[in-house]
């Protein structure tokens, strides 16, 4: 079914997993196709390495007087400037390292002293924290929706306009530059949501002229459980700390507390440190990566997977707009006749590939579309290759010509193979069966 290649794209970059053997319900094993980067991305080899560098060092930061403690410290705060220099921070704004988006997100909310407008086509991390959001109904057009938010901020002020660098529902970029400028021409500052954008292009804050940046390093092939916020360091300094503890204080006393300033004020407790220096090394190397055409060699898979799926009989990609400049390596699609968590339980027990169903913690996005059971996401990251691409086009070809192989059946919002006889291995075994709270449950974007 797949055309021939004229061009090429083997793996861009060695990442964790990528000859990993995975089991079949036929009982037979292949190598596992990945096409969930959106989700959670691998972990590149350089991040590893940087991982196994420091692991000797591992001590407390901002704590110990012991030499690992001095360097575990030192490795903590070079993290800090690398990140910095990554995103073109100046010098008003400061770095803080969180969780995860979401958790930056959340931090940021905390401090806004104001309305926050966002679009309704947005993840719930960048819609649900905003404490006096505003929704703007985004249009068909990207020029139309940019209109719609000139017309909300020109009629009532916001403190902050809250938007996605990419969707993570269809990939599509917005125009950040120009929101930038439009936020700021009505007196509101701007937050990107780049969870999706940071891990495929680069963002310049200073450049773009952007005042916040979110973005996580699970997403970023650091998959070591840190995020950042970076931002103009006014608000965060003025707002009650995200968390209370130890390291977010100058001095304390039975009737009084001292709040440091930022970054300290919203890291209270233990940081990080691995996850930090890991989201560090993640973006040294997609500098290095990109320098060398990682963008063109994910633009060059992109457009054949797209192509690919679009021309499978009854496969629909979904799109929020019609004049989209760029997408990232993130498709969506539906397949006429099946339940969409059917598809992705038959590509992985029958072929091996890794996608992600349901409604992408984007109900609201969801609705619009018209998928109310959801749809099928295949995103792809520095470890895709056309093999994989072509794996993906084929397997859902054979289930529109020839239907499934085996029997699925949905339980609690999850399509099984029924039996399934994969084993796992011994590390995941016995705990089968676990579910995600964004599949099945409804979100209204009303505030
Ligand atoms: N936010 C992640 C996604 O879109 C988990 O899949």
């Amino acid at each position: 079914m797949t055309a021939v290649l004229e061009n090429s794209c083997a793996p861009f970059a060695t990442v964790s997993g990528s000859d990993l053997q995975v089991p079949l319900v036929d009982g037979t094993t292949c190598t596992y196709a990945n096409f969930d980067y959106a989700a959670s991305a691998p972990a590149l080899t350089e991040v590893t390495a940087r991982i196994a560098e420091l692991l000797p060092y591992y001590s407390s930061v901002h704590r110990g007087a012991g030499y690992a403690s001095r360097v575990s410290t030192a490795a903590y705060e070079k993290a800090r400037i690398t990140v910095s220099d990554f995103v073109g921070a100046q010098h008003d704004s400061a770095v803080i390292f969180t969780r995860n988006t979401t958790d930056s997100l959340n931090l940021l909310a905390g401090c806004v002293p104001g309305d926050t407008v966002v679009l309704d086509i947005e993840h719930h991390a960048n819609l649900l924290p905003w404490r006096n959001r505003r929704v703007v109904v985004a249009a068909d057009s990207i020029s139309e929706t940019v209109a719609r938010i000139e017309a909300e901020l020109s009629a009532k002020p916001a403190a902050l306009l809250a938007v996605t660098g990419a969707s993570n529902v269809t990939g599509e970029v917005l125009p950040i530059r120009e929101l930038a400028a439009l936020a700021h021409r009505y007196g509101a500052r701007i937050l990107v949501d780049g969870a999706q954008l940071v891990p495929h292009r680069r963002v310049d804050i200073g450049d773009l002229d952007v005042d916040y940046l979110a973005f996580s390093g699970h997403k970023l092939y650091a998959p070591h459980g840190a995020g950042v916020l970076v931002g103009k360091r006014d608000w965060l300094d003025a707002a009650e700390p995200y968390l209370a503890g130890g390291g977010a204080v100058r001095s304390v006393g039975i009737d009084h507390t001292e709040w440091a300033p930022v970054p300290a004020r919203h890291e209270a407790g233990t940081p990080n440190v691995l996850g930090v220096v890991a989201l560090a090394a993640a973006c040294q190397a997609l500098v290095a990566h990109e320098a060398a055409g990682s963008v063109e060699h994910e633009r060059a898979l992109s457009t054949r997977l797209r192509n690919g799926l679009a021309s499978v009989p009854g496969v629909e990609l979904l799109t929020v707009w019609n004049d989209s400049p760029d997408s990232v390596g993130i498709v969506t699609f539906i397949v006429a006749g099946y339940s969409q968590g059917e598809v992705a339980a038959y590509l992985s027990a029958e072929h091996g590939i890794g996608v992600r169903d349901g409604k992408f913690c984007a109900h609201p996005l969801l609705a619009r579309l018209g998928c109310a059971d959801g749809a099928v996401r295949a995103s792809l990251g520095l470890g895709s290759s056309d093999g994989d691409v072509d794996r993906l086009i084929d397997a859902v070809g054979t289930l529109v010509v020839d239907g499934p192989s085996w029997t699925y059946e949905e339980e609690a919002g999850w399509w099984n193979p029924v039996p399934d006889p994969r084993p796992f291995p011994d590390l995941a075994d016995g705990a089968a069966g676990v579910g995600s709270p964004c599949a099945t449950r409804t979100v209204s974007i009303a505030s």
